[in-house]
């Protein structure tokens, strides 16, 4: 109710400087793709820049990425990332390949959590939707989804970047970790 509407993409471009006092008018509600970290990506840092990167106080853990995968087979993915005060949070994941193009695919488990391509189509990032930001627990975000494993026998690098937000509906004083998982594939059937 209280969101301004811009109505004019030229302030959209220009407020690309972070310095602007406006910020990159991207959020918790359109979030941007490629901010992960991996492949040359920046991270949520680039906005949510008040704090140190991956601070010692909170913690981000990507778990049920396979050690090696089976093509086909789908896997249950989660993420946690914790911090005291944390109160609201989001991440953005990517799965691909070492030549960077894009492996498997992202299911969202419900609807926090969804799986959105970039603006050329080639990566599908899974993040938190505008309803997914909201702490689970005191102190915690928590998102599952489940990841279709390619049919390919290339190595998988998955990239995470969140954010323990405290809430306040700015990009200001929340706190950025990143973390990185592989998966190899399985050894092919004779
Ligand atoms: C291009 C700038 C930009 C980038 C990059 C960015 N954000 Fe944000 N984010 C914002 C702005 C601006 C807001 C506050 C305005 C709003 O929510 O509409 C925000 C708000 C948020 C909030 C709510 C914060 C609070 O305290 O209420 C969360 C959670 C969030 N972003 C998650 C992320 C995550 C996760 C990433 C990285 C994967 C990310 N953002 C990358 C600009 C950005």
């Amino acid at each position: 109710m209280s969101r301004v509407s811009l109505g004019s993409a030229g302030v959209l471009a220009t407020a690309v400087t972070c310095a602007a006092p406006l910020v990159v008018f991207a959020s918790v509600t359109s979030l941007v793709p490629a901010r992960t970290g991996g492949f040359g990506e920046m991270t949520c840092h680039q906005c949510h820049s008040n704090n140190p990167l991956n601070d010692l106080a909170g913690r981000l853990a990507l778990t049920g990425v396979p050690d090696s995968y089976t093509p086909g087979q789908r896997y249950l993915i989660t993420v946690v990332v914790a911090r005291p005060q944390l109160v609201r949070a989001g991440f953005q994941l990517s799965a691909r390949f070492e030549s960077g193009d894009n492996a498997g695919t992202f299911h969202p488990s419900d609807d926090r959590v969804e799986a959105v391509p970039d603006d050329a189509g080639r990566i599908t990032y899974a993040q938190h939707s505008p309803t997914g930001a909201d702490a689970a627990a005191p102190g915690e975000g928590t998102w599952t989804l489940e990841w279709t494993a390619p049919p390919a026998t290339l190595q998988v690098v998955f990239h995470l970047a969140a954010n323990a937000a405290n809430g306040d509906g700015l990009s200001r004083g929340d706190f950025i970790y990143t973390a990185t998982a592989a998966s190899r594939p399985a050894a092919a059937p004779r």
